[in-house]
C-alpha cells in the first residue's frame, strides 16, 4: 500500500458535505479509522496491542523495551481538515514500509501509536488518551467526563466495539482499568509525531518543533433567568447573553493586551429559543500563547471582565479551568538528532519553531525524550475543511521521518 493508496482509503471516513471532518472519539467514524489501521496493522504482521486506555500501538520487533515510537491520532475537531493527526499515521505506516523496503533490521522495536481524544473534541480533555496512559489526568475524573449529550467517557467506552482491535470477541474497554499504565510507559523509550503544520511559519517540506506553548481551555457558565423576549422589560431582564457577549469582546482585547490568543469557539444556549430570553449560556474560552505569564495573565482578565459584566446583568458567572497544559520545549538532545538524518534524506535543512497547537508529543515528552516533524501547509489553515499539504511535500515528510527512525533505530 503506497502513501497515496492508504490516504484515499482513510479520506472519505467521517468527511460532511462541505468536506469538513467529523470523527469524535469512539464513534462510528472513529472506530472505522481504527479498523483502517488495524487492517493496515495486520497487512504487515504488526503486532497490535490496545493498551488499557484505548489507545493502539502497533509494534514492528516485539513488545521490548527502549522501543522507538511514532505516530498520532485519527479523531478530529468538528469540521475539521483530513492532514491533523491522520498525516502522522499513515505517514508512519509508509515510513515502515520504506525501512522495510531499504532491509533495515532494527535493533529496538518500532511502534506506530494511534492516541484517542486528541483533540478533546467529544470529551473535553485534549490529548486524553496519552493524559490517561502517562497519568497526567486522574482515571477519577475521566469516567465522568460528558460529552454534548450526557454520555460519560466511562459509558463510551464500555459501549464502543473495540474488539477488532485485539481479536478477542466482545472485548469492549473497561472503564474501571483506564489510568496511568507504568508498563507500557516503561517501554516507550522515545517518541517522535509527524504533523502537518498549522500555521504559516514553515516555507520549506519540513521542518521541526522547537517548543508547544502553553494553552488550556476554560469553561463559563452564565446563569440568568429565562423569560419572554416580547413581554419583559429590558429593566427586568437577567439576560445571560448580554455579559457572556461582553466576554468575548474583552477576550480579544486581554488577548492583545497580554499578546496572547484567546478563542471562544463553542457556546451553548440553554433553551435555545428565538423568542426567549435564555437562562443560562455557557461558553468555553481557549488561550494560548508564547509564555505562561501570558496566558494566565490574559485567562485573569477575562474572567474579571465576565465576572463585573455578571454583576451589571444580575446574571450569576461560574468560570473553571477544565485543562492547562505548561509549555513543553523539545530540548532533550532528541531534536538535535532529527537534523542530521533529514538532510540526509535529501531534505533542506529543517527550520525549528515553536507551535500554538496542542499534541500528545507535548504530553509525552514529560515522560521520554519527545521530537515533532512538520510538514509545511501552505496556506496555514488548520481545524477547517481547507486544512491541506502538497502530496510532494507528505512524501518528504515521510522520507524525513523514515530517515529519522532508521537512525534511532539502529542505536
Ligand atoms: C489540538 O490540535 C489543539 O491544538 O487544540
Ligand atoms: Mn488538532
Ligand atoms: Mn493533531
Amino acid at each position: 500500500m503506497s502513501f497515496r493508496e492508504m490516504w484515499d482509503a482513510l479520506l472519505p471516513i467521517g468527511r460532511g458535505p462541505d468536506g469538513g471532518y467529523r470523527r469524535f472519539a469512539w464513534t462510528e467514524a472513529e472506530l472505522a479509522c481504527r479498523a483502517w489501521f488495524v487492517a493496515e496493522a495486520r497487512r504487515r504482521d504488526l503486532d497490535l496491542e490496545r493498551d488499557r486506555n484505548g489507545n493502539l500501538f502497533a509494534w514492528w520487533g516485539g513488545r521490548g523495551p527502549d522501543a522507538v515510537v511514532t505516530g498520532s491520532h485519527l479523531d478530529s475537531v468538528p469540521g475539521g481538515g483530513a492532514f491533523d493527526g491522520p498525516l502522522g499515521v499513515v505517514s508512519a505506516l509508509a515510513a515502515l514500509d520504506e525501512l522495510r523496503a531499504q532491509g533495515v533490521r532494527p535493533a529496538r522495536p518500532l511502534g506506530i501509536a494511534v492516541f484517542a481524544e486528541e483533540e478533546g473534541a467529544r470529551f473535553g480533555v485534549a490529548c486524553l488518551g496519552s493524559r490517561l496512559l502517562t497519568g497526567a489526568i486522574s482515571p477519577e475524573r475521566a469516567r465522568t467526563l460528558t460529552d454534548a449529550t450526557g454520555t460519560t467517557l466511562a459509558e463510551a467506552l464500555t459501549a464502543a466495539d473495540t474488539s477488532w482491535a485485539d481479536g478477542t470477541a466482545g472485548a469492549a474497554l473497561d472503564p474501571g482499568g483506564i489510568g496511568r499504565d507504568e508498563e507500557l510507559l516503561g517501554r516507550i523509550g522515545c517518541f517522535v509525531e509527524l504533523h502537518v503544520e498549522q500555521g504559516r511559519a514553515l516555507e520549506v517540506p519540513v521542518g521541526v518543533a522547537s517548543a508547544i506553548w502553553p494553552h488550556g481551555r476554560w469553561r463559563l457558565d452564565f446563569h440568568g433567568r429565562g423569560d419572554h423576549a416580547g413581554t419583559t422589560r429590558l429593566a427586568d431582564r437577567q439576560d445571560p447573553m448580554l455579559p457572556f457577549a461582553h466576554t468575548v469582546l474583552a477576550a480579544r482585547a486581554a488577548a492583545e493586551r497580554h499578546e496572547a490568543l484567546a478563542t471562544v469557539g463553542k457556546v451553548q444556549v440553554v433553551p435555545g429559543g428565538v423568542n426567549a430570553i435564555p437562562s443560562r449560556v455557557t461558553a468555553w474560552l481557549d488561550a494560548r500563547g508564547p509564555a505562561d505569564q501570558a496566558v494566565r495573565n490574559a485567562v485573569a482578565d477575562v474572567r474579571q471582565a465576565a465576572e463585573d459584566a455578571g454583576k451589571l446583568h444580575g446574571v450569576t458567572v461560574e468560570f473553571g479551568e477544565e485543562s492547562y497544559s505548561e509549555i513543553v520545549a523539545f530540548n532533550t538532545g532528541l531534536l538535535d538528532r532529527l537534523i542530521a538524518p533529514i538532510e540526509r534524506a535529501g531534505l533542506p535543512m529543517p527550520p525549528v519553531l515553536p507551535t500554538g497547537a496542542g499534541h500528545d508529543a507535548g504530553i509525552l515528552s514529560a515522560h521520554v525524550p519527545t521530537a515533532m516533524i512538520f510538514v509545511r501547509n501552505p496556506t496555514g489553515i488548520s481545524h477547517a475543511p481547507q486544512e491541506y499539504a502538497e502530496e510532494a511535500d507528505c512524501l518528504a515528510g515521510v522520507r524525513a521521518l523514515a530517515a529519522v527512525l532508521q537512525d534511532l533505530v539502529s542505536a
